[in-house]
């Protein structure tokens, strides 16, 4: 059967972006067709300055609003990347096939020690070697695909690489994964700056929506949301960024396609007002269900004890071999 490994980092409250681009995949298509693992990777939230109280009841809130989402443990794994150690001991095996030329080139990590050098924050070693530990993630579950959005596919190839090299150099033992994204509105851009992504670690807020967002909230973002100076309804990411991802959200959220809708509209305002009203009835049923799971932790918990074991007893024996086939000597 088909392995699926995904995962989404406690980096900030979940956003419009995750969810159209990676979550909703996994509740509606993934958890469906194959054996398929889904983490709240928190290890990955300490590759930037952080609070550790904020990064614990961010990771809380992330597994409850998953399962809030739809991921049915019955189907599908869902667990905490810190409490499967295979995660860890699998990174240190990477980061010996990486090399740190290829970890300078992520164009995240160019991004983020920029940022991070800006505030005067020194630049974590960890956000650099990241994509080492992604690498393990994916591979130490033998997975053959992993849903996410566009801007992490860049990772991913890394991982298919990293299996690649040490598969010949030490034997068969990954398998060689793909990255899947979906048609529609693989990268959600911010409402306030339609060049960039709408990223959960965002300062300003007034262009990100969150899946916790109230309606209001989220009709006074859409609204909001900056337009060019035209008329014209076009799908034109170029010439008309802030409208093209008018489109993709309402096309998303409703099941229709971006370029045909463009043709329905004769106004901006009409179509900021449809896509505000679509995207509060796609997240209502979310946020609804987090509030009932939320006043629930012991269930939450017991699902993570539950994933968690599950995925210990996936990732053990094949980070065995992989220790094995390096030449590590095996306990006894
Ligand atoms: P993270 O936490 O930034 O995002 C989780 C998922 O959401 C997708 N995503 C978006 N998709 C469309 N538009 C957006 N604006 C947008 N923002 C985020 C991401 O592409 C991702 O699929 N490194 C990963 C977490 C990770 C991981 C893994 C993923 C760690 N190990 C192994 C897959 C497999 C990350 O930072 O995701």
């Amino acid at each position: 059967m088909k392995r699926i490994f995904s995962g989404v980092k406690p980096t900030g409250h979940l956003t419009l972006g995750n969810y159209l681009g990676a979550v909703r995949q996994w509740v509606e298509v993934d958890q469906h067709r194959a054996d398929a693992l889904f983490s709240v990777v928190d290890l990955h939230a300490l590759t930037v300055e952080h609070d550790p109280a904020r990064v614990r009841r961010l990771s809380r809130q992330a597994a409850t609003l998953l399962l809030a989402a739809g991921l049915d443990p019955q189907l599908c794994t869902v667990f905490v990347q810190s409490h499967v150690d295979e995660h860890a001991r699998l990174s240190y095996l990477m980061e010996c096939v990486a090399t740190d030329g290829e970890m300078r080139r992520m164009i995240q990590y160019k991004e983020k020690s920029v940022r991070a050098r800006d505030t005067g924050q020194g630049v974590r070693l960890s956000l650099l070697t990241y994509p080492a530990l992604m690498a393990a993630d994916i591979l130490a579950y033998g997975t053959h695909e992993v849903p996410v959005g566009e801007d992490q596919t860049q990772h991913v190839e890394l991982a298919r690489d990293l299996a690649v090299r040490f598969n010949h150099r030490y034997g068969h033992v990954f398998t060689v994964p793909k990255a899947t994204s979906p048609v529609v509105a693989a990268r959600v851009m911010d409402l306030q700056d339609p060049m960039s992504k709408m990223g959960k670690s965002h300062e300003n807020q007034a262009g990100i929506v969150y899946l916790l967002d109230d309606a209001d909230t989220v009709r006074r973002k859409v609204m909001r949301a900056v337009t060019d100076s035209g008329r014209e309804v076009v799908h034109d990411r170029e010439a008309s960024p802030g409208i093209a991802n008018l489109l993709d959200l309402l096309a998303a959220a409703t099941g229709g396609n971006p370029i045909e809708l463009a043709g329905v509209y004769e106004s901006y305002g009409s179509l900021k007002k449809d896509t505000a009203e679509a995207v509060v009835e796609l997240l209502r049923p979310v946020r609804e269900r987090h509030a009932e799971l939320a006043a629930d932790p012991g269930h939450v918990d017991k699902v993570l004890r539950e994933g968690a074991e599950r995925a210990r007893g996936m990732a053990r024996p094949l980070v065995d071999s992989a220790y094995r086939a390096i030449g590590l000597l095996p306990a006894v």
